[in-house]
């Protein structure tokens, strides 16, 4: 099928033609932008999941909601080494620069843009976070230096400002678990604050399925102030449209067999759906999409995944921190206890935290419980096991 036309959409954070099977996710989403709206409280939301299940994805679904409802969004990025404040300052200044566009320099505005530079220049005192934004910083708002004071009261100021609006505001955090644990805890502490108040702000996080002990680490509180919501593999049906939706998209049909070899190997997960789609599009000569075509399709999409997915991963990591993944391997994609791991290796845990360690910071396990381990990618044990040594 001509490539050109390719309807699949593999990659990260790129809106897939089908958004498939997250109904739950939109709806909770346009409740909590409703009541919001009216002035209600709502708690935020933190997404959790593995690799490539769509979390971003949807973050930029909310944003492109929130912002067609005239809201004041700002979308960070964690990680980098980038602090939290600057990020922050960075999107936000866009999103306040459109709201003062949208609404003219209200006398309310005004004071929430004095905040914002205030907020700012403790990020970059040459202003440059702050370009665009032409009122005098104020004095004695967000300006102590101190995150989660300041934080607090930027959003405080912020959400006073969209309730005059009529609108809200949203802050959404990607990769979240790569935030220190004092940024996470300033990010609670404003939430709590706001949340008191019925203040017109949001936020919504996603990362890996370590993020609620993170935040947990960071503020005891924190397991009440946000509804978490695991994100996974499409079930079923909803896999099957992922898969089936865009080729209809360009009247392209996939046979039965076709689809039992692609659901077969993609388990569910969105990623793997859009690459052995793109794939098997790229292979397939005439609709319907047949069983050999996606036998090819699924061979060139696990050659695909071998090296970009996966094989970018392992590269990345070190000997001893292949050796590790290789030792949490043999126990498969179910989390192993580390102790297990240790014995795999005939070491003891001890002189393994480094590499286990290093390999969490990485984004490549993460701890399910205490004293257990786990790939944060999903087939990354198959993977493993078929490179061999
Ligand atoms: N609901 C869905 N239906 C179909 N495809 C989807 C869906 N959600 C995401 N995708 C596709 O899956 C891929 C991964 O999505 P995304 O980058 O949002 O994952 P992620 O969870 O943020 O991954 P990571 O943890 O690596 O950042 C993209 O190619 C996207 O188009
Ligand atoms: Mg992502």
């Amino acid at each position: 099928m001509d490539p050109v036309q390719n309807p699949y959409a593999p990659g990260a954070g790129r809106r897939p033609l089908e958004l498939a099977g997250r109904h739950a996710e939109l709806d909770r989403f346009e409740i909590l932008r409703q009541r919001v709206q009216t002035g209600a409280a709502d708690r935020g939301i933190v997404l959790t999941g593995l690799r490539g299940v769509g979390k971003t994805v949807l973050l930029n679904e909310f944003r492109v909601l929130a912002e067609q409802h005239g809201w004041i969004v700002a979308k960070v990025e964690a990680g980098g080494n980038r602090p939290f404040r600057a990020s922050l300052a960075q999107s936000l200044n866009q999103a306040l620069r459109s709201a003062t566009g949208r609404h003219g320099l209200t006398d309310r505005l005004r004071a929430a843009l004095s905040a914002f530079k205030a907020f700012t220049l403790k990020a970059a005192p040459d202003g440059s976070l702050a370009l665009g934004i032409d009122v005098e910083p104020a004095r004695g708002r967000a300006d102590t230096g101190d995150l989660e004071i300041d934080l607090t009261e930027l959003v405080l100021e912020l959400a006073e400002t969209a309730g005059d609006l009529g609108v809200g505001v949203l802050v959404l955090i990607d990769e979240m678990q790569d935030l220190s644990a004092s940024e996470l805890a300033a990010i609670c502490s404003a939430s709590h604050e706001s949340g008191q108040r019925d203040a017109r702000f949001v936020v919504i996080g996603a990362g890996l399925p370590s993020l609620p002990a993170a935040l947990r680490d960071a503020k005891s509180y924190s397991e009440r102030l946000y509804e978490y919501r695991q994100v996974g593999p499409l079930k079923g049906d909803d896999a099957e449209i992922a898969l089936v939706r865009p080729a209809a998209a360009r009247n392209v049909v996939w046979s039965d067999a076709a689809k039992e070899v692609i659901l077969g190997v993609a388990s569910g997960y969105p990623y793997f759906l859009q690459v052995y789609g793109k794939t098997t599009w790229d292979y397939a000569k005439t609709s319907p999409i047949d069983a050999e075509d996606a036998g090819v399709g699924a061979e060139a999409g696990r050659d695909e995944l071998d090296i970009g997915f996966f094989g970018s991963r392992w590269d990345d990591s070190t000997p001893a921190q292949q050796s590790y993944l290789r030792a949490v391997a043999e126990g498969g994609d179910e989390p192993s206890a580390t102790a297990d791991v240790a014995a795999r290796m005939n070491r003891k845990p001890s002189e393994l935290s480094v590499a286990r360690d290093e390999l969490i910071k990485k984004g490549l396990l993460y701890a399910p419980e205490r004293g257990a381990i786990a790939f944060t990618v999903p087939g990354m044990a198959s993977f493993i096991e078929r490179k061999g040594n």
